[in-house]
């Protein structure tokens, strides 16, 4: 793959792939192609593809579980990372390479003890990635002197350790913070998804379905989202991949990136106690929604900065919900929204995808199975990313990318470059 790159490189290199305008630069390089990310690709109307699978081809050809139907995150991880459908051979290996490397040292939990009960789950989660850092493979190695056509091992093998330790080191959080710190052990006889929703505490078998799902579909969105280009950001300084992804998490901490599942169903719940009822009509809703923009709020769930359809990963939950809890008040609430939001927000103008993205049904299910707390929803999330940015991470240290540094400009640079007294070089 490098090979075939560098060749590509030599004869196409300087080909032009688009042009960059002034007001790009100042609205969060928006619609810019600067970033090579192999794992997955996302088109603008029909969403995420895998190594060039749609989430229901992936539904249909990943491996399942026994008596299961959600594809193993497993399978999805091993596409990611080689490039080609596992086989069921492939994917049982890997649940039990996972299992076998899932040791958390006990500093890991003493410094999640560390922290007030208080302190939100992502916090409590990062600042233990941070602690696992002390295993670090690649930083041992770095720090003895390593060739940089090595990189790629090491990395790799932080990547499977980090990705089998994830599970039990977000349980645990998740019965510390909630369940008065009564920690379940893991079952070595179940799959990675499966013994996470077991030291959760959840042996509900449509828990553990959802659990494969919803860590299959939030595994990677491209290279450009703010986790994983901050991990592949990150990783470019030759950082390992501990400090990497405790960085991309981080960034999905923030409300307007992987936080939103919890902002989604905190609105929710406000809607229902402002009106007084389980179940408003689609116009009760509609009010509510405008009223949430009337204070100067975004309808959290809705919108996307490259999407502009509804999310294969909300569809996706919805045929979840359908099949699992059809009649189930909170997830009737979330159709009802998918009804009500996108002609408001259309009519507003401004807004370039009013329809809903993965956030906006993640929640109802979950709560569906008597997970309430909404804020440890993220953790959810960033052990399911982890698949997503460390396989790319691998890929990265393979293909010797370089340190990231695309050129910073400022406004009086353009001042003096629109009166033609300066020039913006791209260097
Ligand atoms: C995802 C998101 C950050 C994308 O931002 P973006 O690429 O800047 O989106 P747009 O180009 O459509 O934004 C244009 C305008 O519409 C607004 N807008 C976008 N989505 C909105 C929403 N769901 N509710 C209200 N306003 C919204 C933006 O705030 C912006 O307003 P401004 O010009 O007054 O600043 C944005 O849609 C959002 O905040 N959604 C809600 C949070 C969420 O669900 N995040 C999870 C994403 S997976």
């Amino acid at each position: 793959m490098a090979a075939e790159i560098k060749e590509l490189l030599k004869e196409h290199g300087t080909k032009k792939i688009g042009e960059v305008q002034l007001a790009q630069v100042y609205q969060g390089m928006r619609g810019i192609t600067g970033l090579v990310t192999e794992t997955s690709l996302l088109d603008a109307q029909e969403g995420i593809r895998f190594r060039g699978y749609t989430i229901p081809e992936l539904q249909q050809k990943l491996p399942k579980a026994e008596n299961g139907s959600e594809p193993l995150p497993e399978g999805l991880f091993y596409l990611m990372l080689v490039g080609e459908l596992p086989s069921e051979d492939d994917v049982h290996h890997l649940t039990s390479v996972w299992q076998r490397r899932s040791h958390v040292p006990n500093h890991v939990f003493a410094t999640i003890e560390a922290l007030p009960v208080s302190t939100h789950p992502m916090t409590q989660f990062v600042v233990a990635v941070m602690a696992l850092q002390t295993e670090s493979l690649f930083a041992k190695r770095y720090a003895a002197g390593m060739n940089k056509k090595d990189y790629w091992d090491p990395a790799f093998d932080d990547a499977m350790d980090l990705i089998a330790r994830l599970p039990r080191i977000a349980a645990y959080i998740y019965r510390r913070k909630y369940k008065n710190g009564e920690h379940i052990q893991p079952n070595g006889l179940l799959d990675w998804a499966g013994n996470f929703a077991h030291m959760m505490g959840y042996g509900d078998e449509s828990f553990i379905e959802l659990m494969r799902l919803y860590m299959t579909i939030h595994a990677d969105h491209e290279g450009g989202n703010v986790s994983a280009h901050t991990t592949h950001l990150v990783g470019s300084a030759l950082s390992d991949p501990y400090l990497s992804y405790a960085a991309g998490m981080n960034g999905l901490a923030g409300p307007l990136h992987g936080l939103a599942n919890q902002e989604v169903i905190k609105w929710i719940f406000e809607m229902r106690e402002e009106l007084k009822t389980e179940a408003p009509s689609k116009e009760q809703i509609g009010n509510y929604v405008r009223a949430t923009l009337e204070k100067g709020k975004v309808v959290p769930g809705y919108g996307h900065a490259v999407l502009r359809k509804t999310d294969p990963r909300f569809t996706a939950q919805m045929e979840f919900g359908k099949k699992h809890m059809p009649d189930d008040p909170l997830v009737q609430t979330v159709w009802n929204i998918y009804e009500a939001v996108p002609p408001i927000l259309k009519s507003l103008g401004k807004i370039k995808n009013p329809w809903p993205n993965v956030d906006a049904h993640s929640g109802a299910l979950l709560v569906h199975f008597g997970m309430v707390e909404y804020e440890f929803y993220t953790v959810l999330f960033a052990v399911s990313r982890a698949l997503g940015v460390l396989a790319s991470l691998c890929w990265d240290r393979a293909l010797s990318f370089p340190i990231e540094r695309p050129k910073s400009i400022t406004t009086a640079l353009v001042k003096r470059w629109l009166k033609g007294e300066d020039e913006i070089w791209g260097d």
